[in-house]
């Protein structure tokens, strides 16, 4: 049922989500079918929640949600993955603080209706190719996915921006993860064939075409994570005790975003071990999509590995969010010429990692550390070529 990754467009068939549809509902036609992708992120990783600087990407792997507004205050939802259907009533949305596929449907719902949104109800059936828990941002890809269905069905006008953060809202306050803005921002706003430099304080998106000659090779480590671990929320609270220092000496610093590398090594004496390596990552990291654009801008692709791999060394010994199949999937790569550099991307603690690899040499190249990495790994993995994609929209059906 999924077509071949071979283009910037939908890499689940429209067609397949209108069969799903007919068969959960009496044979109807759906009225719309909406598309949202998941994400890779090219460099700037645990910045977004310190107001930071990201350059994700939209890929060709996405959630499609096709839908028909109904005449009750019901949502009447299918998930083909899990076969499972349920019914979320409109005027009883509650925050469950609980991560299971519905809540984020619910958590969006709610998230636009508390924005002052008027929902109507809706017959949805959804269909994913984002691999679940692998860091590609399953859920963001979800969340817009489903407010752009339920703008279009609601007849509510769509901005990319704004929707993307009442999706967070509904991850933060409705599933109780406390992500940033990256992810849905990605999934938002991507454009075919760019990363998007992204300014997590302003929200100011600037697309960044990526070379001809790079191509970005996904690898899963087939490891699964959860952003539920506290992992995730302790590093940003080591941070805060560095914020008060750092506003010792400078009033105006409201986040990390604001402390560059002179200030923190003023500030570096009244920081523990463990909060100075926390906030180092940032600092640097924080000035890495830029300097990855520039590399971009003029083909420069050592460089450009070079900033990656900094990033993930950065990632494994400062923030410490690195897991052994990511620190042995990135060296596997690295070892292989035509590699660039690797990193992991997203959140850690599994999931994926990426590389930049001659796109001549793309597919030897996911053969190779495939086949290496399922002989000496602990996992199997999944290795493919992503192409950067458009970001939420609806499609004709
Ligand atoms: C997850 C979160 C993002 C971001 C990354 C780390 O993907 O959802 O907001 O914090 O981790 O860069």
């Amino acid at each position: 049922s999924q077509r071949l990754h071979s283009d910037n467009s939908v890499s689940v068939d429209p067609a397949q989500i209108v069969d799903d549809f007919r068969k959960a509902f009496d044979g109807r036609i759906p009225h719309l079918v909406a598309r949202a992708p998941g994400r890779i992120n090219l460099i700037g990783e645990h910045t977004d929640y310190h107001d930071g600087f990201v350059l994700p990407a939209a890929i060709n792997r996405e959630v499609l949600v096709a839908a028909s507004p109904r005449h009750d205050r019901a949502l009447r939802v299918l998930a083909t993955a899990y076969n499972e259907r349920v019914t979320i009533a409109l005027d009883a949305l509650h925050p469950t603080g609980r991560n299971r596929w519905h809540d984020y449907i619910a958590g969006t719902a709610w998230a636009l209706t508390n924005a002052g949104y008027e929902l109507v109800g809706a017959d949805v059936v959804i269909r994913s190719d984002v691999p679940i828990g692998a860091g590609l941002s399953s859920s963001a890809a979800l969340e817009m996915a489903v407010a752009r269905a339920l703008c279009a069905i609601s007849e509510v006008s769509w901005d990319a921006l704004p929707m993307a953060k009442l999706a967070r809202k509904a991850e933060n306050a409705f599933v109780g993860v406390g992500c940033g803005i990256m992810d849905q921002v990605a999934s938002g706003a991507g454009v075919a064939g760019h990363a998007l430099l992204l300014d997590c304080r302003s929200l100011a998106v600037d697309p960044i075409a990526i070379p001809a000659g790079l191509s970005i090779i996904v690898m899963d480590t087939g490891i699964r994570r959860s952003l539920g671990t506290t992992e995730y929320d302790m590093r940003r609270k080591a941070c805060n005790g560095a914020l008060d220092a750092a506003r010792r000496r400078h009033p105006d610093v409201r986040t990390l975003r604001d402390v560059d590398p002179a200030l923190l090594e003023a500030i570096r004496s009244e920081l523990d071990v463990t909060a100075y390596r926390r906030v180092a990552h940032v600092v640097a990291e924080n000035a890495r999509p830029a300097q990855l654009a520039a590399a971009f801008a003029v083909g420069n692709y050592e460089r450009a590995g070079d900033l990656v791999n900094a990033s993930h060394t950065s990632l494994r010994d400062l923030y410490e969010v690195s897991s052994p199949e990511l620190n042995f999937v990135t060296n596997l790569a690295r070892r292989t010429s035509k590699c660039y550099g690797a990193r992991m991307t997203g959140a850690g603690f599994g999931g994926s990692a990426i590389a930049l690899v001659a796109s001549e040499a793309a597919g030897a190249f996911a053969a190779e550390v495939s086949a290496t990495y399922r002989a000496e790994g602990s996992a199997e993995g999944q290795f493919f070529t992503c192409h950067p994609a458009d970001g939420a929209a609806l499609l004709t059906v």
